[in-house]
């Protein structure tokens, strides 16, 4: 009690002198587990300071020593999975199988990373003028990638140390520096990740982690003049992110309304199972959840009786027992969960299994029926609730898909491959999967979303290549 975890700048734990701290709030007892440093604008603009400087010299070292340390982190972050797992458990009461998953997941990432790092940065380009129309072969140029500078990461709540790694090591491995700023809850999960990367001796100033509140420090951060390249996981404080930063390179990941469509000759046992997975692992919380179901209406009873099945079989209960379903983030998540939940009864909406709420945690329901002037057909709850809506045409299906707001994944369940790929095309969203649950992984496969999912392409190839720009010098030839 009383003890709040420091931040990390310069390669040196410390107290901010704001002495104020946050306080994070575990979803499951509902009271404090844990308090981290409330920094300050000043300690924000002495990190920027150390990164500046740190990332010069780091991008003089070579390729394969930065490889060498990054590949010694992941190591070191793998054998330290049980400590952070467990934080992850209290702070964002993920499964505890599921907690290790992500810390072993994140390790993999750190080291693909390296790889792809030296494959992909090893390589330049060679052109030369005369295939230009009017020009003799008088000019040869040579391109390479090299740094943007400072990087700012913003991973959410939902994996905090998977969503900060997918940020810090393609970052590191092209020559920048990184400053992240973990989310609230999950920010003990992030320093103990960081400190892991303090382990394998990094440069000091090379990562900066600071914690506070994103009244005090958020708007400070992302609009910082030393900031080059902001990449953020989260919901739609992106857009304003967007709107305010300045000219520099942005990768978003921001929400999902993920859709399932299920034709007539989907195997529905299989979609049953991709539904359950897809729509109610770690309780909803995933921007790639499943987040709506349509079905056509000749299968829609049969599939709702399979998926009603499975749902019986979900365990409810605190993470530490690795139950399936786990309380929610937060009171207001539940809160806002709930609100969907009312607004659906009241239109109407078929309930499958009772409405049942004790604090945060939230049993996992299914709501058939749902139509277009309900909220849940169009928002996302972010909680283990999942609405149905029945249609009479796949064309019915995308037209839903494509009036969302949202474009991340989506997915269709169809022993017709040719049908699949049309409806592919169709759907306005960055990843389309065929017979499977949406998913970001594997890690190294490309991911994106449009219109209100987020700006550019993640996955570790892409995420590599966003955090470099390109550098040609010409040679003239007399
Ligand atoms: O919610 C964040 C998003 O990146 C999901 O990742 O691995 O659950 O598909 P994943």
């Amino acid at each position: 009690d009383g003890e709040v975890y420091k931040y990390y700048s310069d390669g040196e734990w410390k107290k901010s002198s704001s002495n104020k701290s946050v306080a994070i709030i575990n979803p499951t007892t509902r009271k404090t587990q844990y308090k981290v440093q409330a920094c300050s604008q000043e300690e924000v603009n002495k990190v920027m300071e150390i990164a500046k400087a740190a990332q010069k010299s780091w991008a003089k070292t070579p390729l394969w020593k930065r490889a060498e340390l990054l590949h010694k982190a992941a190591a070191i972050l793998k054998e330290h999975k049980a400590p952070i797992a467990e934080c992850l458990v209290k702070e964002i009461a993920k499964p505890a199988k599921d907690a290790v998953t992500e810390v072993v997941r994140s390790g993999d990432l750190v080291s693909y990373c390296a790889e792809e790092g030296v494959r992909i940065l090893g390589e330049g380009k060679f052109l030369v003028s005369d295939s230009f129309p009017g020009n003799e072969r008088t000019k040869y140029c040579l391109t390479s990638k090299i740094p943007l500078g400072v990087v700012l990461a913003i991973p959410p709540f939902n994996y905090p140390v998977n969503l900060a790694v997918s940020k810090i090591a393609p970052a590191l491995i092209a020559g920048n520096s990184l400053v992240l700023k973990p989310p609230t809850q999950g920010a003990v999960s992030c320093l103990h990740m960081v400190h892991c990367f303090h382990l394998a001796g990094f440069p000091k100033g090379l990562i900066s982690c600071v914690t506070g509140k994103g009244s005090e420090i958020g708007d400070f951060l992302t609009m910082h003049p030393g900031v080059n390249c902001i990449s953020f996981t989260g919901g739609d404080t992106g857009i304003s992110i967007s709107k305010k930063a300045g000219m520099i390179p942005l990768q978003m990941e921001l929400g999902g309304k993920d859709a399932c469509i299920v034709l007539e000759d989907a195997d529905l046992d299989l979609v049953a199972a991709n539904i359950i997975k897809g729509g109610f692992s770690y309780s909803g919380q995933r921007c790639t959840a499943v987040k709506v179901v349509l079905v056509i209406e000749s299968v829609a009873d049969a599939l709702v009786e399979k998926v009603k099945a499975r749902v019986a079989k979900l365990s409810v209960g605190p993470p530490e027992d690795d139950s399936d379903i786990t309380p929610v983030v937060s009171e207001s998540s539940a809160n806002f969960i709930e609100g969907l939940v009312l607004d659906a009864k009241e239109k109407g909406a078929t309930f499958c299994q009772p409405y049942k709420r004790e604090g945060n945690l939230i049993w996992p329901l299914l709501l058939d029926n749902v139509r277009p002037d309900m909220r849940i057909a169009w928002e996302e709850p972010f909680g283990p609730v999942l609405p149905v809506i029945r249609i009479s045409s796949v064309e019915e299906g995308i037209h839903h898909c494509n009036a969302s707001n949202f474009g991340l994944q989506g997915c269709v369940f169809t022993r017709d491959i040719n049908k699949a790929i049309l409806i592919s095309d169709a759907m306005e969203t960055g990843t389309v999967q065929i017979n499977s649950a949406p998913a970001r992984g594997p890690d190294h496969f490309p991911f994106q979303g449009i219109k209100d999912s987020g700006i550019g392409s993640q996955g570790i190839t892409n995420s590599i290549n966003m955090m470099t720009k390109v550098k040609s010098t010409v040679i003239n030839l007399p």
